[in-house]
């Protein structure tokens, strides 16, 4: 099966999805705007960059948990591939980290601190793994057996904590 071209597929799908959200974004008067504003990310101020910012770090998120799944279950993926991804999934868990901190400082006075604080660590944490699992691949070194399934466990967890608390 030739993989470049699902990577490819998911990189068109990716852009088309970020091209509808920001036309949306752009088009749509203030009041729509704010009728569709998630509840998480309402605040009396600022909600236009909030929004903006919304859709990235959830962007981000799909990102790093479909590469690592991706890497996790496709083993023997060509070593371009594989590389590709890797680089991918470093990157998206640098945006999570962006995002992630502007969204905080947009809201300070609206988020619960604790959450995330516990947040914060944790996409540290996933950073720094996927950063070393980037560098091993791209070496052409066999990452260590555990390093993975953290990788996307720390994802999903990071996922659940932000919904659920
Ligand atoms: C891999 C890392 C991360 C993932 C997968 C992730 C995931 C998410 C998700 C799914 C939401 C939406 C929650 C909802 O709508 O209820 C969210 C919101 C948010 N995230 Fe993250 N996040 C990550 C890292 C971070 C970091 C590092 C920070 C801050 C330093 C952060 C700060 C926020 C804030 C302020 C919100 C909006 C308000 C809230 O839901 O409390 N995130 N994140």
């Amino acid at each position: 099966m030739d993989h470049s071209r699902w990577y490819c597929c998911a990189q068109y799908g990716g852009g088309s999805l970020i091209l509808v959200q920001t036309s949306f974004f752009l088009g749509c008067n203030d009041y729509f705007l704010y009728q569709y504003t998630p509840l998480s990310i309402k605040s009396e101020r600022n909600y236009r960059m909030h929004y903006l910012f919304y859709i990235l770090h959830l962007l981000g998120m799909s990102v790093v948990i479909i590469s690592a799944s991706y890497l996790l279950w496709k083993n023997d993926a060509a070593g371009e591939l594989r590389k590709k991804i890797a680089l991918t999934l470093v990157s998206a868990s640098h945006l999570q980290l962006l995002t992630g901190f502007i969204l905080f400082f947009l809201m300070l006075s609206d988020v619960n601190h604790m959450k995330i604080g516990i947040k914060m660590l944790l996409a540290i944490e996933l950073s720094v793994f996927a950063t070393i699992l980037k560098k091993k691949i791209s070496s052409g070194q066999t990452p260590n057996k555990f390093i993975l399934p953290t990788i996307l466990l720390t994802g999903v967890t990071i996922t659940v904590i932000a919904f659920l608390l």
